[in-house]
């Protein structure tokens, strides 16, 4: 027993990492851990809170000179931007899922439908695991391996787990997966299906990341992704906002629209953007970041139309699970990027969430979970309301795959006519 991952000085002798060296170049080009509040750096190990003040840690590097060429000529997922992110270079080769390279849709039909110019959606559940999740797990999987760490976990509303439970499982190490008990039977399923220690916890989620911190606390070589190995973990929604630079032939959009749960990757597409105006990838030019709740779980939303810099915990009661975070780690951070980009946070009704859906499936054939319902739903309001311009180069996204969460649409869609085989009784319902 040891409380090694809380990364204060009285323990900071005592790792998993103790009696094996790091490698040489085991984070790339990352040098060390920088706290997001006072700026003091640290080591690069397993912490996530800073020691002067508790601030979390986010990952500082020292980026070498990089070419869209260079970027271009590497694999087609995440690890074409391993000179970005804080993984070695030959991370390429070691077993994970692979994720990223996902489609971007010139989402015309849908642009119309809402009286916009330009419009396209990121389609991240095309990813190995349906979700956006299996970008930052793929780096808190690097992580974990480098530092000697010996089991994958994490505390999650759903899309992690399946994400954590697969990557452990085509890595080779021990997986430990907390979920609340009543997530969607779709999101159990196909995170047990790769792992035997899925634990669901009578609890909400915010009470699952509280037993998580403890257990991580508690426990010698755990790496809880979202938790201990967060600083890594986070830095993985970045390639998120490298490829659709890349993807819109190297330039950045005018605004983008992101799902908010814990905020994380809200504020990483805004660094991901950054860093590439800072490297000379693209020409600088202002995006404004707006992020998507559901009204049942509003907590940053609320914050944003209060003119407040605190985000005060709510108990969640919405269909959009995966977005059921009720204490939000960065919801003051993404607050932050919304305000200072010139975007909002807004939300949206469990109601719109549904129209959500169904407006993206029926407009762009792209059936997104309810994460994505939101997101949708959220754009349509952000017009409507006149927040959003409906006449910039606008990017939605769409984080997960509305196969795990089939629920929400089921008693709204069906066959239109169940008949017989005949001719005369296809007629007969005025389709032909
Ligand atoms: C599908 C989906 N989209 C978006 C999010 C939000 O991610 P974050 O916690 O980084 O705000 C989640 C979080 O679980 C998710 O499952
Ligand atoms: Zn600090």
């Amino acid at each position: 027993m040891s409380t090694s991952f809380l990364g204060t000085s009285a323990t900071r002798n005592h790792t998993p990492t103790a009696n094996r060296p790091l490698r040489d170049g085991a984070f790339g080009h990352a040098i060390h851990l920088v706290c997001r509040e006072c700026r003091a750096t640290s080591e690069l190990g397993p912490f996530y809170a800073c020691q002067e003040c508790f601030g979390p840690l986010e990952i500082g590097y020292d980026f070498p000179r990089l070419t869209r060429a260079q970027i271009e000529a590497g694999p087609p997922n995440i690890w074409r931007y391993q000179p970005l992110l804080p993984v070695p270079t030959d991370i390429a080769s070691s077993p994970n899922m692979e994720p990223g390279f996902t489609r971007l849709l010139k989402a015309d039909n849908l642009a119309r439908e809402l009286g916009m110019t330009s419009l396209w959606v990121k389609d991240d559940s095309g990813n190995p695991t349906h979700s956006f999740k299996d970008r930052v797990v793929a780096v808190a999987l690097s992580a974990a391996r480098e530092l000697g760490m010996e089991v994958f976990a994490c505390p999650s509303t759903g899309n992690l787990a399946n994400a954590v439970a697969a990557a452990g499982a085509r890595a080779g190490m021990r997986t430990v997966v907390f979920i609340p008990a009543d997530l969607e039977r779709a999101k159990v399923i196909t995170s047990a299906v790769y792992t035997d220690s899925l634990v669901a916890v009578h609890g909400s989620y915010d009470d699952v990341n509280r037993l998580a911190s403890e257990i991580a606390g508690e426990e010698d070589g755990w790496a809880f992704v979202n938790v201990n190995v967060r600083p890594y973990y986070a830095e993985g929604s970045k390639t998120l906002a490298f490829e659709v630079a890349e993807q819109l032939g190297w330039r950045l959009p005018q605004q983008v629209v992101i799902p908010v749960a814990s905020g994380s990757q809200l504020t990483k597409v805004d660094k991901g953007f950054t860093e590439l105006v800072r490297l000379g990838l693209v020409e600088e030019s202002p995006v404004k970041i707006f992020g998507a709740q559901a009204t049942g779980c509003s907590p940053v939303s609320a914050a944003f139309k209060d003119g407040r810099d605190v985000v005060r915990p709510v108990k969640p009661d919405t269909i959009a699970k995966s977005l059921a975070i009720g204490n939000p780690a960065d919801g003051p951070y993404a607050l932050d990027v919304a305000r200072r980009t010139g975007g909002a946070i807004e939300d949206v009704t469990d109601q719109e969430v549904r129209e959500g859906i169904r407006l993206l499936a029926r407009t762009e054939g792209v059936f997104a979970e309810t994460a994505g319902g939101v997101t949708v739903a959220t754009l349509r309001k952000l017009v409507e309301t006149g927040q959003l311009d409906p006449e910039a180069e606008t990017v939605v996204f769409n984080t997960g795959d509305g196969l795990k969460t089939l629920d929400a649409v089921a008693h709204l869609v069906g066959p239109a006519a169940t008949i017989e085989p005949t001719y005369a009784a296809f007629t007969a319902t005025g389709l032909a």
